[in-house]
């Protein structure tokens, strides 16, 4: 079973992703998601990439520009962290799934091919994401890179790829990974971004038929 489920064509059912671009507001709404899931007593589980495990904080450090290492490399430390992420025995989400739980995930697999194909190339980035599933749900919170960038300048601590010109890319590599992705059978939703964060929640929570 799981190593039938090693396969970008195979649907993980229960698997619920959110992405957009940095200061779409994904974090926010994966933890809203998952409070509503507990109010009405679904088993669930709240998680993020890149992770809080030893490579997602590797990743960190690389984001925060305290590393610097080649883009190829950061391409493939999010995929090792990703296969962790999924696979690893005690704490994978895949388990998760198994046991019907909801796993809600701020960003996955569609960030890769949106952040790293813009200096590592598409086929590249997809050829080291080829092996992981698709979750059941994907919804894209869209805001314009204006305003984005306009919530994202506030923080105090700039991160690799936040800046308006590289957040228009990332947008088109978004665009093309969904196009390419989503009609392999993932339930899609795009929800306006710039409502109010209880808005989108309920825009969210009524489109996942759970
Ligand atoms: P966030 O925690 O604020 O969402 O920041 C994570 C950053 O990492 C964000 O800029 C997107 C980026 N990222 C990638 O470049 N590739 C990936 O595969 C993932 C999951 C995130």
């Amino acid at each position: 079973m799981e190593e039938e489920t090693r396969d970008s064509t195979v649907i993980l059912p229960g698997f619920i992703v959110l992405e957009g671009l940095d200061g779409a507001g994904t974090t926010t709404q994966m933890k809203r998601v998952v409070e509503k899931m507990q109010l009405s007593s679904y088993p669930c589980f709240g998680t993020c990439e890149p992770t809080e495990g030893p490579i997602g904080t590797l990743i960190r450090q690389i984001l925060a520009k305290k590393i610097d290492v080649e883009p190829s490399t950061l391409a493939y430390l999010f995929a090792s962290d990703r296969n962790e992420h999924l696979w690893s025995r005690e704490k994978g989400l895949f388990n998760h799934c198994r046991r019907k739980d909801l796993v809600v995930c701020d960003r996955y697999l569609f960030s890769s091919l949106a952040y790293q194909s813009l200096e590592s190339g598409y086929d590249f980035v997809y050829s080291l994401n080829k092996r992981f599933p698709l979750p059941e749900w994907c919804i894209f919170i869209e805001v314009p890179p204006e305003i984005c960038h306009k919530r994202i300048t506030l923080r105090k601590e700039k991160e690799l790829f936040e800046d308006l010109e590289i957040q228009k890319r990332i947008l088109d590599n978004y665009e093309r990974a969904f196009s390419s992705l989503v009609p392999r059978g993932i339930k899609f939703l795009r929800v306006d971004g710039t409502l109010p964060e209880a808005r989108v929640t309920e825009m969210i929570w009524s489109f996942l038929d759970i």
